[in-house]
């Protein structure tokens, strides 16, 4: 948890410790120069005489005695024109890893005003929002069973100060409440994924939406009964074999901002708690891990947290087919065939294909009880997809364009990178004795065949898959994966925020220009863990919520 306050920079503003940015060891960006000039040119005095060349990503370190500013942290952009929102992320996250590193309590980022001159507060807002974001997630981390943290090694850092001009301090205040509401659906995400199996079992999912509640969403749990009932066969076989307080759950999350009647977005996500591929068994070392194998569920409840907290006027449903893979008594083996909720009959061909099963019963039900007008499933389906994309994409499969593009397009703004794969239908694994077989369709092509199989219980609802087996956890060695994160990412909530609200769209919401408020800090905070009970927003209440605080007289910014 860290409070934030926007204030505006100027030559002297910068106190104790602050970063900056530079496109190379004489080229500062404008803001760093303002901070400069008031140090007397100390920090290209110093990067004149070190190796910084200004490559993205890339820090230098300088203490100074008897200035106001004790520690400067320079931080390479390239070339500053050039950069995306997702690279102010990707540079906020090394920060936040790096501030973390050094155990300071408090920073400000010199980030001024990057459309200088320029009416529009749109890049200031999205590169500080952006850096906001990736300072947060390189700063958090999950240590709930670390019981001898000593204290150095507490997470420390509580407090930054984004430096920028007055008028953009007051469009970043007002984006707050998006940012903040993300990063706390991300957290929670990232704490539902990082938590072993043996605590986060399909019970445990149904506890955390059920939180939800709290903020308005509509909470409906089906348990193993129901769901025989109901004719969830493939839940039921892939789910069957755990232990009784194992048993499959499906999670249904409704939140109606739009009104009863208006359609639904619908969100499902693979929630397999672990998969030891069943009876198909996965060797040792490709099943340590698989406590990752719910990110997909896991990326569901943490958007429809931020979602209840942010009250967008559209009506969404989330719901997470949860299981868990195992062998044990009643277990599910290949050559079964089992009669799917929308009847279509499934051959099993390899247990270890179980999430397209869990899936393709979820989106039946999502189909025949909500009607969406789009829906969009996330799974960490195939290594197959890792095999092709590495840490740097997800998959990205659908059978509409629009749909598809404006997912890339979302994901490519938060640095949450999609690409897009095929989905024909020649992808399809056919069965001699059934409607669909759910096995590999002879080895190639993985990803593909997976998406093929979902793809058959989509129907003609606008679809998108998103295979993100790659992206939901931080694997060593796998190239693409973001510097500065650990573990699980909460890959997919940021994105889909994003694509259902719109890029920035609390700009709409920002207060007018340049009404004699200059110099005033504004503060928010992050609230963190998010796996605590979601907070109900009220209004102008400081919090998780982002609402700013410290109306009132201009004051100086506490460093
Ligand atoms: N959970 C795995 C996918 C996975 C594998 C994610 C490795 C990350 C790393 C999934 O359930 C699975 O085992 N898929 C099989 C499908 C195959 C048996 C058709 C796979 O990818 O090998
Ligand atoms: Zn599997
Ligand atoms: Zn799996």
């Amino acid at each position: 948890m860290f409070a934030l306050e926007f204030a505006r920079i100027t030559e002297k503003s910068a106190k104790k410790m602050v970063v900056v940015f530079a496109e190379n060891k004489t080229r500062l960006t404008p803001a760093a120069q303002l901070v400069d000039d008031g140090l007397g040119g100390l920090i290209k005095a110093h990067l004149k005489q070190g190796r910084f060349v200004g490559s993205m990503g890339e820090m230098q370190r300088m203490t100074l005695q008897n200035q106001p500013i004790s520690t400067v942290l320079v931080v390479g952009v390239g070339k500053q024109d050039g950069l995306a929102r997702k690279d102010w992320w990707g540079l906020g996250l090394r920060v936040g890893k790096q501030l973390d590193a050094m155990g300071v309590k408090e920073a400000m980022i010199a980030l001024g005003d990057l459309a200088e001159g320029d009416k529009d507060p749109t890049t200031t807002v999205q590169a500080g929002t952006a850096l906001i974001e990736g300072l947060h997630m390189g700063l958090y981390r999950f240590e709930r069973y670390k019981s001898e943290l000593k204290d150095h090694m507490q997470p420390r850092f509580q407090h930054l100060t984004v430096l920028t001009s007055t008028r953009a301090a007051r469009f970043l205040e007002a984006a707050m409440p998006t940012t903040l509401a993300t990063l706390a659906g991300n957290d929670l995400t990232r704490d539902c994924v990082n938590l072993p199996p043996n605590v986060a079992n399909p019970q445990f999912m149904a506890d955390e939406a059920k939180k939800l509640e709290a903020l308005g969403v509509k909470v409906e749990v089906l348990d193993e009964k129901q769901l025989a009932k109901l004719g969830c066969n493939l839940i039921l076989a892939v789910g069957g074999s755990a232990a009784v307080a194992d048993q499959p759950r499906l999670v249904i999350m409704k939140y109606e901002g739009a009104g009863k009647d208006a359609p639904y977005t619908a969100l499902v996500g693979k929630g397999i708690m672990f998969d030891t591929g069943g009876y198909n068994i996965k060797p040792g070392a490709s099943m340590r891990g698989m406590k990752f194998d719910m990110g997909g569920a896991g990326a569901v409840l943490g958007t429809m947290r931020a979602l209840a907290q942010l009250k967008p006027k559209r009506n969404i449903v989330g719901v997470m087919p949860c299981a868990m893979n195992m062998i044990g008594t009643t277990p599910f083996v290949m050559d079964s065939v089992y009669k799917a909720y929308n009847g279509l009959f499934v051959e099993i061909g390899h247990t270890d294909a179980e999430g397209r099963l869990v899936l393709a019963d979820a989106i039946g039900y999502t189909l025949d009880k909500f009607k969406p007008t789009e829906l969009v499933d996330l799974a960490t389906l195939t290594g197959a997809c890792m095999v092709a994309l590495a840490g740097g994409y997800a998959g990205l499969f659908s059978t509409n364009n629009a749909l598809a593009n404006a997912l890339a397009k979302a994901g490519d703004d938060t640095g949450e990178r999609l690409w897009r794969l095929p989905v024909d239908d020649f992808y399809t694994s056919k069965s001699s004795v059934a409607d669909i077989c759910n096995d590999s369709a002879g080895g190639w092509g993985g990803a593909s065949v997976g998406a093929a199989f979902i793809k058959k219980f989509a129907g003609k609802t606008p679809w998108a898959h998103l295979d993100i087996a790659g992206v939901a956890n931080i694997e060593k060695g796998c190239v693409g994966t973001p510097e500065g994160l650990t573990g699980a990412t909460g890959f997919g909530v940021r994105l889909l925020v994003n694509w259902l609200l719109g890029s920035t769209p609390s700009l709409e919401t920002a207060p007018a220009s340049g009404k004699g408020r200059r110099g005033r800090p504004r503060k928010a905070e992050v609230t963190s863990p998010a796996t605590a009970k979601p907070r109900v927003p009220g209004p102008r209440v400081l919090g998780a919520d982002g609402q700013p605080r410290g109306r009132g007289r201009p004051r100086k910014v506490v460093a």
